[in-house]
């Protein structure tokens, strides 16, 4: 494995992504009904993580089969696909290079899991190729302008990120998907949100700080000044887009994606 993706594999899998991952089931729910899937599809989930959008599809008695980096990932998608006895394939490999057979799957898709694919391109041209004829992509992504969106923008100011890398959310904008996917393609794209809630701005930062891997990375990068700073700017963040006086309740802005190739 190159250093690259050993280094992704590592910042997915410190943390607690369980944590994150459970507060985004609504999004990989709804990403299913924005398909259209039907029974017996053929279904690829890329960058599965926890599992979310494939167990989504399998409770809609699709035939899935789902993909990601992380081996601790898989096992707790496994757990939670055990506790429902749903029948899913779950399989490592890398969403640059799926080790799936060409032009096999009904619908592929990814909630917030193929925009972090480090190269974009090669992403995208993985789900081009995967996808049947007549087939559709399903994407969930982050928009530049929601709190993800701004958030990944804040770690990428206090660690410098390899020349070249494109923000994430690149994949949550029209233009972004138009130079990912072709002029040609047929996109349908709905901005959405989830809401979050926590007791207050202060514990959501505070188990952000532990759970989130790339915000973990970020933080394990700086000095203590650094680290000091970062919380500072995402404290400041959460509380600009907090609705309520008294706990937090903040929306996740998305974009909501159907790709007909
Ligand atoms: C924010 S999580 C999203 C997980 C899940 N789709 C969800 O909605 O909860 C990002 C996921 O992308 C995976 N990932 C990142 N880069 C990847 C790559 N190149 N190939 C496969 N998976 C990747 C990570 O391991 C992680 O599970």
């Amino acid at each position: 494995m190159s250093e690259r993706d050993t280094l992704q594999r590592r910042t997915w899998a410190i943390g607690d992504y369980r944590f994150v991952g459970a507060r985004f089931v609504l999004a990989a729910e709804l990403l299913c009904e924005a398909a259209r899937l039907r029974a017996q599809e053929s279904h690829l989930d890329v960058a599965t993580g926890t599992g979310n959008v494939a167990l989504a599809a399998a409770r809609r008695a699709a035939r899935v089969t789902a993909v990601d980096l992380v081996p601790e990932l898989l096992a707790h998608a496994r757990r939670r696909a055990e506790a429902e006895a749903l029948e899913i394939d779950f399989i490592e490999g890398n969403a640059e290079a799926l080790p799936v057979p060409d032009g096999s799957y009904d619908l592929v898709t990814s909630t917030f899991g193929v925009m972090f694919a480090r190269d974009q391109e090669r992403a995208a041209a993985e789900l081009l190729r995967v996808v049947r004829p007549g087939g559709r992509i399903a994407l969930a992504c982050w928009t530049p302008s929601g709190y993800m969106g701004r958030m990944l923008a804040l770690n990428a100011a206090y660690v410098t990120p390899p020349p070249g890398t494109r923000p994430e959310s690149r994949w949550g904008t029209i233009e972004g998907l138009r130079e990912l996917f072709g002029p040609e393609a047929g996109i349908e794209a709905v901005p959405r949100e989830l809401w979050w809630r926590f007791a207050g701005p202060e514990e959501h930062v505070r188990a952000w700080c532990e759970t989130y891997g790339p915000t973990v990375v970020a933080l394990e990068a700086l000095d203590a000044a650094g680290r000091e700073s970062l919380v500072a700017d995402l404290t400041e963040l959460v509380h600009g887009l907090n609705t309520d006086g008294e706990t937090l309740l903040m929306p996740l802005e998305y974009l909501e994606i159907v790709i007909r190739p």
